[in-house]
C-alpha cells in the first residue's frame, strides 16, 4: 500500500504550526497541492516556505475559522478553477491560550470561542468542500478532536472536551449523508503532545515525577510528534480507506484506557487544591490547572 495525493488538493485549517503544520508537510511530500490556513499570518507564511523548500506545492492564507464567511471565501478561492477539495483536514482548535479557571469565573467569551474554533468551524468548513466533492463522486475529512473528546480532559478548560466530544459526534453523524458519494469523514483523537505552547506548560507544570507518570502510562513509553499525527491523518485522508467511515483513531501512543481519572472535583473547586496533585501524578494525569504556572507568568505567554 502506497501514498501518493498527486493531482488532490488538500485544505488543511490552523496550519501555522504544530500538528498542521507537520500535516501540511507530510501532504505535500506525498504530491498534494496544500492550501494551508491559519489566523496567524505570518507564521502560516513561515509554513508555507517550510512546505514548499523540498519542491512542495503549497499556498498560505490567513482565515478566521471563527467567522463562517472567511471560510466560504476561501474555500471558493481554492476551487476558482472549478476543481474540488479531494481532502479537508479540520485541524484548527485548541483551547486558545486558556487556562482551568472555576466555572464560575468563565465568560461568553471564553466559552464561545473555544466551541466555536473546535466545533463550529469543522461544520461550516466541511459544508463549504461538500458540493464539489459530491460532483467529483469523492472525498476525505479528517476532523482533529482529542482525547479529551472520550473522556475528560486535561486542560481544565471546561468548554474544550466538550467541544471536540461534539466534534466526533459531527464526524459520526456526518459520515452518513455524503458517503453514496464515496465521501468519508472520520476522526483523529491525538493524545498529549508537546506541540503548542499550552501543552508545553501542561508539560512543565506535571514535574518530572508526573512526566515519568504520563510516559509510563503509555503503551509505546514515549511522547508522541506532530508528525505522528500527520501519519494518522495520511492514513484517513488516501484512497485506500474506501470502506472506513464515521470513526474515531486515537493516536496517542496505547494510553492506558484504565487509568483511574481522578478528578478530585470536590477538592480542586477551590484554588489551593487539598490533594496537592499527588491523585494525578499517580495515573500519568497533570493537575487541572487552575492557574497559570510562575514560569509561564514570568514568560507573559
Ligand atoms: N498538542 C496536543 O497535545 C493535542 C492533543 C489533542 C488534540 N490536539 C488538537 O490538535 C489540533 C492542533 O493542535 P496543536 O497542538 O498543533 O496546537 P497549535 O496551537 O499549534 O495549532 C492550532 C492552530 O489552530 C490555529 N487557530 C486557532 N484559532 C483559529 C482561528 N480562529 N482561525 C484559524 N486558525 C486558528 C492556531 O493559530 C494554531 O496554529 C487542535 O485542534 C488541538 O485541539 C492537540
Amino acid at each position: 500500500m502506497q501514498y501518493d495525493f498527486s493531482g488532490q488538493r488538500v485544505i488543511v485549517t490552523g496550519a501555522a504550526h504544530g500538528f498542521g503544520r507537520a500535516i501540511a508537510r507530510a501532504f505535500a511530500g506525498l504530491g498534494a497541492e496544500v492550501w494551508a490556513c491559519d489566523i496567524l499570518s505570518d507564521e502560516v507564511v513561515e509554513a508555507r516556505s517550510l512546505v514548499r523548500s523540498p519542491g512542495g506545492l503549497c499556498q498560505a492564507r490567513t482565515v478566521n475559522v471563527r467567522v463562517r464567511a472567511e471560510e466560504q471565501k476561501f474555500v471558493r478561492e481554492v476551487c476558482s478553477d472549478g476543481e474540488p477539495v479531494q481532502v479537508l483536514v479540520n485541524n484548527a482548535g485548541g483551547v486558545l491560550g486558556q487556562v482551568g479557571r472555576p466555572l464560575e469565573e468563565i465568560d461568553g467569551e471564553d466559552r464561545d470561542s473555544v466551541l466555536e474554533v473546535n466545533l463550529r468551524a469543522a461544520f461550516w468548513m466541511s459544508q463549504a468542500v461538500t458540493p464539489g466533492m459530491k460532483r467529483a463522486k469523492y472525498g476525505r475529512f479528517v476532523n482533529i478532536s482529542s482525547g479529551g473528546g472520550l473522556r475528560p480532559g486535561m486542560t481544565g478548560v471546561q468548554a474544550y472536551a466538550p467541544a471536540k466530544a461534539a466534534q466526533i459526534h459531527l464526524t459520526r453523524q456526518l459520515a452518513w449523508e455524503p458517503g453514496p458519494w464515496g465521501i468519508t469523514i472520520n476522526n483523529i483523537a491525538p493524545g498529549f503532545v508537546r506541540s503548542n505552547s499550552t501543552s508545553e506548560w501542561q508539560w512543565h507544570d506535571m514535574g518530572e515525577k508526573g512526566q515519568g507518570a504520563l510516559i509510563e502510562g503509555l503503551a509505546l513509553r514515549r511522547l508522541g510528534s506532530p508528525a505522528d499525527i500527520a501519519h494518522g491523518v495520511v492514513f484517513l485522508a488516501s484512497e485506500h480507506v474506501g470502506w472506513i467511515t464515521g470513526q474515531v483513531l486515537p493516536v496517542d501512543g496505547g494510553r492506558l484506557q484504565s487509568c483511574k481519572l481522578m478528578m478530585c472535583a470536590s477538592a480542586c473547586r477551590r484554588h489551593s487544591c487539598s490533594c496537592k496533585r499527588e491523585p494525578f501524578l499517580a495515573c500519568g494525569l497533570t493537575s487541572m490547572p487552575w492557574r497559570r504556572p510562575a514560569w509561564q507568568m514570568s514568560r507573559g505567554t
